[in-house]
């Protein structure tokens, strides 16, 4: 079997997969023609077939080299297609205890302690992926981050021709050595709470909530009941499930907006228009985008 059914999300159907795409559109293509020599398959997913048939002979470099981690069909490719071979990333555990003997348990992250937080300390895929909360609020695909691996050289410019390096809202799609590029994915999620923007707050979260959200609110509402109300209209994200999550607590919005901060800095979100927006915008606004990237946005 080629792609196997295996599915970050169990609700996803294998049909996903884009050689089985490929096949049900050839298919549906071919139907009104019946009797006409059949249509040539597709070279591109020929290639994919001829790279997984001599993977599964045992030809580990036909699996790291296999056209699926490149442009452009990475770009087609579904959660299903990476899984077949990747199953492991979604079972991986992290160590119970460093090395050195620290337990894992024992070394409790803010954000660890919250209610948000379930289940005992899960590796990077899984968290992002596959537990409850990730499933409520996110709706992150493989190639949302890996935009392209080269086993060799870990920078774009050997496997992303020239046209491919603007995919990223004008920038190149992944950063040199690194497998994924960080300033267009996690920082969107983790960088830090950018409360200079925010007029009417005087200083970082984590200081002034305790003034700003009597017991039982959430206190970003209290303003972003009506500033910037249209949020998160991308199809990484589940712009339903987070209002939903955050009617319990701030801690769901801060989460992504300061609370998990592996970044000094913020991302710069684009500033979707909203009901009664002032007309002009503050200076640290000029210039931003005001829709979500072409390649992520939903309807509104
Ligand atoms: C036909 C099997 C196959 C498919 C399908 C496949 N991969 Fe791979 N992939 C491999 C093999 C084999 C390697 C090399 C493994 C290693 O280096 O340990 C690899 C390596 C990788 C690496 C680098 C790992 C490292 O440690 O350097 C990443 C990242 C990756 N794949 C992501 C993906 C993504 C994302 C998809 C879907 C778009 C995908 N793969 C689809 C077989 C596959
Ligand atoms: C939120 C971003 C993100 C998503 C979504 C994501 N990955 Fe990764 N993945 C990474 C990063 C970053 C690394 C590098 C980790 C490192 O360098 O140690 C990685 C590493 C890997 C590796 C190398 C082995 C390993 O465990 O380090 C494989 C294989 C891989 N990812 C496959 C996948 C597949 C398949 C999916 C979809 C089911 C997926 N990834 C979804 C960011 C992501
Ligand atoms: C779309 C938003 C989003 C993106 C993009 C994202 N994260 Fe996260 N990240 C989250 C959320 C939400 C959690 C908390 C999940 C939970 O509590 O179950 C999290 C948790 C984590 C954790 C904590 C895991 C633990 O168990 O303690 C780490 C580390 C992390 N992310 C790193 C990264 C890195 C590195 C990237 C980029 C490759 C990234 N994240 C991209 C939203 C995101
Ligand atoms: C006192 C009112 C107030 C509170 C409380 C507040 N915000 Fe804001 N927030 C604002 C204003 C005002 C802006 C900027 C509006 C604009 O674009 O002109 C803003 C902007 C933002 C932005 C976009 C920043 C950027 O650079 O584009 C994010 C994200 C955000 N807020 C998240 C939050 C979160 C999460 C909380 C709670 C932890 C919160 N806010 C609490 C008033 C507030
Ligand atoms: C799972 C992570 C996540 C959670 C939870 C989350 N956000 Fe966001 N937020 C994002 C990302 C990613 C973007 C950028 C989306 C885009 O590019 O349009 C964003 C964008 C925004 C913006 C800018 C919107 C715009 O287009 O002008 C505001 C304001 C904001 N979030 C506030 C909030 C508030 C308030 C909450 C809680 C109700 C919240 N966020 C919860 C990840 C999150």
């Amino acid at each position: 079997m080629l792609f196997a059914a295996t599915s970050a999300n169990a609700s996803e159907p294998v049909s996903g997969s884009i050689v089985v795409a490929a096949k049900k559109d050839k298919a549906a293509a071919e139907a009104p023609k019946q009797g006409a020599k059949p249509a040539a398959v597709d070279p591109s997913v020929a290639a994919l077939e001829a790279a997984s048939a001599r993977v599964a002979k045992g030809d580990w470099l036909a699996g790291a080299w296999h056209p699926i981690h490149f442009k452009p069909a990475i770009d087609k490719a579904k959660d299903a297609d990476c899984l077949a071979c990747h199953a492991e990333i979604l079972k991986a555990t992290p160590r119970p205890a460093s090395e050195a003997g620290v337990a894992a348990d024992k070394t409790i992250a803010w954000y660890q302690t919250l209610d948000t937080y379930t289940g005992p300390q899960s590796d990077f895929h899984v968290r992002h992926l596959s537990t409850p909360f990730a499933q409520k609020v996110m709706n992150l695909s493989c190639t949302f981050c890996h935009q392209g691996n080269d086993p060799r050289e870990e920078s774009p410019h050997v496997t992303v021709a020239p046209a491919d390096m603007t995919s990223w809202n004008g920038k190149p799609p992944f950063s040199l050595r690194k497998m994924v590029n960080t300033s267009e994915t996690c920082l969107r999620c983790h960088g830090s709470f950018p409360w200079q923007n925010m007029e009417g707050l005087s200083g970082p979260w984590h200081e002034i909530r305790e003034d700003m959200e009597p017991e039982g609110t959430n206190g970003c509402l209290a303003c972003h009941e009506t500033i910037r109300t249209s949020r998160h209209q991308v199809n990484y994200l589940k712009a339903a499930g987070i209002e939903e999550a955050a009617k319990d607590s701030s801690d769901t919005c801060y989460g992504c907006h300061g609370g998990r901060a592996w970044y000094r800095i913020s991302y710069p979100y684009p500033r979707t228009p909203w009901p009664d927006m002032p007309k002009d915008a503050p200076d640290w606004a000029k210039g931003r985008p005001t829709a979500a990237d072409a390649r992520f946005r939903t309807g509104q």
